[in-house]
């Protein structure tokens, strides 16, 4: 089956399925791992503190893979710094690591957790893509208004910088589905290939996994939280309730798709096994089709 999609078009990928960024273990060894099973690795430029680190990273992520890859630039909410809260960085501190990027020939870039407005325009100046992470329709929209290339939607299931008035995933596809004319990337929750067709089906042009592959044999996540994660178990209240509760705030290291990790695998494994052979199985014996 060919997995063609407007963001396999656009990233000459050859499976609709993106890396999360992270923080931690976004690096250089995890990133081409993801690129060199087929789909779009992503090195996270939060994980480092000088250019030259960054500039050392990406030349060691074009040494372990010639496949297409992209950088996450993470950008710190002001609310954030003022809480003293150290996020990442703002806008403006990621400037010059974006001018490298873009000289070292990277061509893909996705942004998260506030507006990237000003990095937004130098990556499109470039003639890069530009994909926005956000969590709710209206910033989503707003990112549309702002030019993005391509919007992920992340849904109250998923880890990372949760809203209180962020929906489910099932609820944030098939809305964005109706209300923008961009592509959609799916987040959220999506461990397996049923939630990876349903994604598909709801309406994404590719599917964005985090959780699902920390505990895969090339990331760099330490093994006691890799064993965390196949070990949790997802109904437990106290865990449900630090996924789905924002009043909660507590730090989230796995979201809902931890259900699905049940042993440590390579990321070829998960991608090629997991999700697209057992899709294409699926498809095969659907019923209705
Ligand atoms: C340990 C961990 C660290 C993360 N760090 C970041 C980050 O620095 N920036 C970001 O935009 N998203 C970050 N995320 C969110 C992921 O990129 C992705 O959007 C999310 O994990 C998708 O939900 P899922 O975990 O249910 O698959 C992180 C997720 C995890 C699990």
């Amino acid at each position: 089956m060919k997995w063609q999609t407007k963001i396999t078009e656009m990233t000459n990928i050859e499976y609709p399925i993106i890396m999360g960024a992270f923080a931690i273990i976004g690096k250089a060894e995890f990133t081409a791992a993801f690129s060199n099973a087929g789909g779009l690795g992503i090195l996270t430029a939060i994980n480092f503190k000088t250019i030259e680190e960054f500039t050392e990273e990406i030349k060691k992520v074009k040494e372990l893979t010639n496949k297409p890859w992209g950088i996450n630039f993470t950008i710190s909410p002001p609310i954030s710094n003022k809480q003293g809260k150290n996020l990442g960085r703002d806008e403006d501190s990621y400037l010059q690591f974006l001018n490298i990027a873009i000289d070292e020939g990277v061509k893909i870039f996705t942004t998260s957790a506030y507006n990237a407005k000003k990095i937004g325009e130098r990556i499109q100046d470039a003639e890069c893509y530009w994909f926005h992470k956000c969590s709710t329709i209206k910033h989503a929209k707003s990112a549309e208004k702002a030019g993005v290339d391509a919007i992920t939607l992340v849904g109250l299931e998923g880890t990372g910088f949760k809203n209180p008035y962020q929906n489910t995933t099932l609820v944030n596809l098939t809305m964005a589905k109706k209300l923008l004319n961009i592509p959609i990337i799916a987040a959220g929750g999506i461990g397996d290939a049923r939630g990876f067709l349903g994604a598909l089906f709801m309406g994404a042009e590719a599917v964005c996994f985090g959780t699902a592959i920390i505990p895969t044999k090339e990331s760099l996540a330490s093994d006691y939280w890799k064993k965390k994660i196949i070990r949790q178990n997802i109904f437990d209240d106290k865990f449900h309730k630090k996924v789905f509760h924002y009043a909660l705030k507590e730090s989230l290291d796995a979201s809902m798709a931890a259900g699905h990790c049940e042993k440590i695998i390579s990321i070829e494994d998960f991608i090629k096994n997991s999700i697209i052979e057992q899709s294409e199985e699926i498809i095969k014996n659907c019923s209705f089709l």
